[in-house]
């Protein structure tokens, strides 16, 4: 049997995308880029290489100006608007800004992400506190967003992209505003997801998040992918004596 067509785990598929905002600023060039369900994908490069643009087209808060995006069946640029929530169920994002509502508390900025698809109020106040414990934030239930530390703000930021088990986690620098044990929890909550099969992509400056991990990392510069790391790691090992053999995280 032929093995040209792309393999049926594929959840996030990207052909030859640009983006160009306007007027002339080239975030997003000629990008290709598959992911399988069940993936955890490193985004990496510097400030402005187009790691924040990438999971937006992702999560379809900007279109492509060329190419195609498809995500979990949606082609992103012919998904009409009313169908978009379709498509938004299926991610969870944790943004660069936190996009917390400040005035609500934490479990309210929190519960939001779950009360959108109707989930009991039982399981709602269940899942929060749970998230909040792994995240080492249950002092904060209800201090208002606004009243947090950024490191706070971030791990909320966290905790409401995944409350609801969305397939997919889009994480736009999930740990640059934490220590390193705040990191580590966060840390943590991705590897129990990804061992529930969720698919992440994490955008990050923080070596340290990937380095101790077999996971496949991108580099992007000035909107182009740079090199294929992770590739080359798995068909030549042995040029990489200081890779590691497993990742930090402990199974549980
Ligand atoms: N809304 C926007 N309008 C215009 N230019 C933007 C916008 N968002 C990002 N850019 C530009 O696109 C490039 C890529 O930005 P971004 O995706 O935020 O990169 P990164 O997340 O890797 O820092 C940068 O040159 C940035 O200034
Ligand atoms: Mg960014």
């Amino acid at each position: 049997m032929s093995q040209e067509t792309a393999p049926p785990d594929v959840i996030i598929d990207l052909i030859k995308v640009s983006k160009v905002y306007p007027p002339d600023v080239h975030a997003i060039s000629d990008i290709s880029l598959t992911v399988n369900r069940g993936e955890i994908v490193f985004l990496t490069g510097m400030s402005g290489a187009g790691k924040t643009t990438l999971l937006r087209l992702i999560s379809r808060m900007e279109k492509p100006t060329k190419g195609m995006v498809d995500v979990a069946g949606f082609d992103i640029a012919k998904l009409p608007q009313r169908n978009i929530h379709l498509l938004r169920r299926k991610i969870g994002m944790a943004y660069q800004d936190f996009k917390l509502l400040p005035n609500r508390t934490v479990a309210d900025n929190i519960a939001i992400a779950m009360e959108v698809v109707y989930r009991p109020k039982s399981f709602i106040e269940k899942r929060t506190r749970e998230l909040l414990d792994q995240l080492d934030l249950v002092r904060k239930y209800a201090t208002r967003a606004e009243e947090l530390s950024r490191g706070e703000q971030q791990r909320v930021s966290i905790a409401r992209a995944v409350a609801n088990s969305p397939e997919i986690v889009l994480a736009d620098e999930p740990t640059g505003n934490l220590d390193a044990e705040t990191t580590d929890r966060v840390v943590n909550l991705f590897h129990q997801l990804h061992r529930q099969g969720t698919t992440i992509l994490i955008a990050t400056h923080d070596k340290s998040l990937y380095q101790q991990t077999n996971h496949r990392v991108i580099e992007l510069r000035f909107g182009r992918i740079r090199a294929p790391h992770a590739e080359s790691f798995e068909q030549n090992d042995e040029e990489k004596p200081t890779f590691p053999a497993l990742a930090s995280a402990p199974e549980a």
